[in-house]
Order: C-alpha cells, then sequence, then structure tokens
C-alpha cells in the first residue's frame, strides 16, 4: 500500500504503532492547529459488502457515543471520518508510554505508581460507566502514561464493533468471540453473559495484579486453557507470589478478582476508593525502623529491586530480606564522587533514590556513559573480580545508595552469592554479545 499522506484534512507524521483493527499515526490538524492522533479502522474485506456498511454504521455510532466523554484520564475523541474508504477517529496526542511497554521496560514502576494508575484509571472508568459507556477491552496496551504520572485510558467500546467485525454481528452478544489477548477478559466477558462496569473493574484489576506480583494471574500457553483460568479458577494470591506485597493490597486485588461480579467492588468509585484508603494507611505507616533506615518501606524496596535490578533476578523475598540486613547505606550529596578512576574495590551499587553518573574523563573531557537511578546497579562486575575501577562514579542528585561488598554477600550464603555472581555473569555476556555484534558490523562497513 503507498503511504499514507492524509486522511480527510489531517495530515499524516508518523505510525504510533498498529493494533487488531487499524494503525495509530500520528498527525497534524492544521484547521485547529494542533497535533492529534488518529486510529484507522478496518473491516474484514471478505465480508459482504453490506455486512460491512451496517459495522461502519456502528462504528460511527459507538465513536458519537464514547466522543462525549470529557475527562483528565481519558484521552478525548475530537472526529470520526471516512476518506477514500478508509475509516477513522482522531482522538488528543498523547505523550507518553503504554503500560505494556512500561512493563516490559527496564524501569518498572513502584507499587505506590501502579496504585495511583490504577486510581485514576478507575476513577475514569466510573465516570465513563456514569455515561453508559464501557470499556470492554481494558489492557495494558489501552492505558499510556505521561512523564508526570498521569494516565489516560484509550479505546472506550471500540472492542465492540471490531469483535463483531471478526465475528459478525450475532456472536459479538454470544459466547466465544476472543480477539487479540485474552488474559484481561473477565470471565462474564467469556462465558458470553451481560456485561457491564464491572467487568472493566476485573480487567482493570487483572494489570494492578500484573504490576505487583510481575505475573498474569490468568495465564497458559494456549488460549483456551487460559480462557478456562479465568471462568473457573481462583489465581494464586499475589502475596503468595511475593511475600512482600503489603497485605491490605493483596485483599483488595483478590476481591477484585472475584468470578461472580456481585461479590467485587460494584463501582470504580468503590475500588478507587478502597485503594485510597489502602494509599493513605501505607502513608501513615511510613516510620517503621526499615523505612526509617532506608527512606521507604521494605516491601516497597524490594518491589524496587525485583523490578529494576538485575543483579537481583529471581531473588526470593527473603533473599531480599538478607540483603538489605548485610548492605552498607550511604548518603551522597548532589556533585559527590562515589568512586573515582582506578580505584580498587569490590561490591555492587545501586541507588534506591536520586541519580548517579557513570563517566570518564578523555583530554579533561567529562564523557558520560550512563546514568542509573530507580532500584539499578552500577559497579557490579567487581563482584567476580576486583579490578581497578575505569571510570567515576559521582551522585548527580543527592542520593541514598546502598552497597554490598563481595566479602558480604559470600558470608550471606552461597545460595545468595552464586544467584548475584550468575546474574552478573549472564549481563557481562549479554554485553560481550551487543559487543560483538558492534564489531561486526564495523568490520563489515569497513569491508565494503
Ligand atoms: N492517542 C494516542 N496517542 C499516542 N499514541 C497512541 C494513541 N493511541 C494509540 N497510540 C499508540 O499506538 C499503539 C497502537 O494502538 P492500538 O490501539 O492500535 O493497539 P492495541 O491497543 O495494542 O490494539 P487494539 O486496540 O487494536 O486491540 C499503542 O500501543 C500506542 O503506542
Ligand atoms: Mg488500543
Amino acid at each position: 500500500m503507498a503511504e499514507l499522506k492524509k486522511l480527510g484534512r489531517y495530515e499524516i507524521d508518523k505510525v504510533l504503532g498498529k493494533g487488531g483493527m487499524g494503525i495509530v499515526y500520528k498527525g497534524h490538524d492544521p484547521e485547529i492547529d494542533r497535533t492529534v492522533a488518529i486510529k484507522t479502522v478496518h473491516f474484514d474485506a471478505s465480508l459482504p459488502e453490506e455486512h460491512r456498511e451496517t459495522l461502519k454504521k456502528r462504528f460511527f455510532q459507538e465513536v458519537r457515543a464514547v466522543g462525549k466523554l470529557l475527562h483528565q484520564n481519558i484521552a478525548t475523541i475530537f472526529d470520526v471520518g471516512s476518506y477514500e474508504g478508509v475509516n477513522f477517529f482522531t482522538m488528543e496526542y498523547v505523550e507518553g508510554m503504554t503500560v505494556q511497554d512500561l512493563m516490559a521496560s527496564q524501569n518498572r514502576p513502584s507499587i505506590e505508581s501502579a496504585v495511583s494508575f490504577i486510581i485514576q484509571a478507575s476513577e475514569a472508568l466510573h465516570y465513563a460507566h456514569q455515561q453508559g459507556v464501557i470499556h470492554r477491552d481494558i489492557k495494558p496496551a489501552n492505558i499510556m502514561v505521561l512523564s508526570d504520572g498521569r494516565i489516560k485510558l484509550m479505546d472506550f467500546g471500540i472492542a465492540k464493533v471490531t469483535q463483531e467485525s471478526s465475528q459478525g454481528p450475532e456472536m459479538a452478544t454470544q459466547a466465544g468471540f476472543i480477539m487479540g489477548t485474552p488474559n484481561y477478559m473477565s470471565p462474564e466477558q467469556i462465558t458470553g453473559k451481560k456485561v457491564d462496569g464491572r467487568s472493566d473493574i476485573f480487567s482493570l484489576a487483572v494489570i494492578l495484579y500484573e504490576f505487583v506480583a510481575g505475573k498474569k494471574p490468568f495465564f497458559d500457553e494456549n488460549m483456551s486453557s487460559t480462557l478456562f483460568k479465568i471462568v473457573n479458577e481462583d489465581p494464586l494470591e499475589p502475596i503468595k507470589i511475593r511475600g512482600a506485597i503489603p497485605r491490605g493490597l493483596n485483599e483488595i486485588i483478590v476481591k477484585a478478582l472475584k468470578k461472580k461480579p456481585e461479590e467485587r467492588y460494584q463501582s470504580g468509585q468503590e475500588f478507587a476508593a478502597a485503594l485510597r484508603n489502602f494509599q493513605a494507611r501505607a502513608d501513615a505507616g511510613a516510620v517503621d525502623p526499615f523505612t526509617r533506615e532506608f527512606g521507604q518501606s521494605e516491601a516497597a524496596i524490594t518491589q524496587l529491586l525485583f523490578n529494576n535490578c538485575y543483579a537481583f533476578e529471581n531473588f526470593t523475598d527473603e533473599e531480599f530480606s538478607e540483603i538489605f540486613k548485610i548492605c552498607e547505606k550511604h548518603n551522597f550529596k548532589a556533585g559527590e564522587v562515589i568512586y573515582k578512576e582506578n580505584t580498587i574495590r569490590s561490591g555492587l551499587y545501586v541507588v534506591i533514590s536520586g541519580k548517579v553518573e557513570i563517566f570518564q574523563e578523555i583530554d579533561g573531557k567529562k564523557v558520560v556513559l550512563s546514568a542509573v537511578e530507580n532500584g539499578q546497579c552500577f559497579g557490579e562486575m567487581t563482584v567476580i573480580k576486583q579490578f581497578p575501577s575505569t571510570t567515576f562514579a559521582a551522585s548527580v542528585t543527592n542520593s541514598f545508595i546502598i552497597s554490598v561488598g563481595e566479602k558480604a554477600l559470600k558470608r550471606a550464603g552461597t545460595g545468595i552469592y552464586f544467584k548475584v555472581f550468575r546474574n552478573i555473569a549472564v549481563g557481562l555476556l549479554n554485553k560481550v554479545i551487543k559487543c560483538d555484534q558492534r564489531v561486526g558490523e564495523f568490520i563489515r562497513k569497513a569491508s565494503s
């Protein structure tokens, strides 16, 4: 297909992503002079013309209904149209990252941030439900997070029409229509029962579970067993996967994932209120000895390291506890040097709060190699072997850092020592592989 330059009055800038139904573009509305996101929606070409016309009408109707939603946490719909046979709608362009990408990134959010995202989503859903609009496709790809921590929900109600497109209108109201990923669907959606706002809340709770436990509650290699689990099996409580998850939060998630809608939170507002209550209690209890020493609760720091520090991959909560016992704590001021080039030391550093830069001085000039923050580690290669440092490390902001020496790790037990050693060796291997690839590319370029 020739590259699309325009859709109606909208100028197309670039592709933002592809979904099941079409493509999302970044574009420009010259009339209002604003950036927009444009989503094209394609109906199955093999469907009879007449059926496609009905779908198109339904699509316009649905977008019209969703277009009434005006909320700070919902990507606003601006326009709907059809241009040279392509159906599309335009919406607010959201500068951010989808929750799906965030979950897959190196920088997974803390429990506190995850809870804040879910509260915002839950309140936005409550607003939509009150306007009579059910989302029906709450999943990580349909939630975007902005750099300031606000979230926006996207693709309200569209699932209803798109599902009809692939299965025929009669199937959409019956059991068994599934498109894309089923992991976030509610039991009533799968069994084809009547769906109301409580179904969206269930899907949202699946996302919260995945955030805090690091695993999906209902997952199997094949789709039919995943669906079976959603309808019939209680998921493992998040606290059984990660003992450091606060009990209050565990209970909220368990309730929100009940099979029967009447046993769950009854509205987005109710779910959000329970989470806000949990937040307030967590804040009030924030002065236990651990928090006094480390600045955050043990659960929060465990989660931070679990999400972001590869050296502790596959660590249990007990092993994390052990690390907190043996580590040294450091407060560095903005600009303070942590270690210099050529220093011989042994052990790894982890940034709990603040930001550190790793740099070299080349011909008197500072060349920054990387920035380390939010639970990430640095200096870890010295766990494998002591060698004079080839870089400087300095704190950019005021920072709180823990360090674990190689000897302390050994004393903590062979299990812990071996795990850290192995993780770092794998990290090193990955670096070597990347280096090899780059050298290969370089040689290829040089010889061509
Ligand atoms: N309003 C928007 N602003 C900025 N980027 C967007 C916007 N809407 C979508 N995107 C980007 O486009 C990508 C594709 O979105 P799309 O909704 O087509 O895919 P999906 O949600 O994975 O699938 P589907 O909704 O078809 O089930 C998203 O992952 C996101 O990165
Ligand atoms: Mg989407």
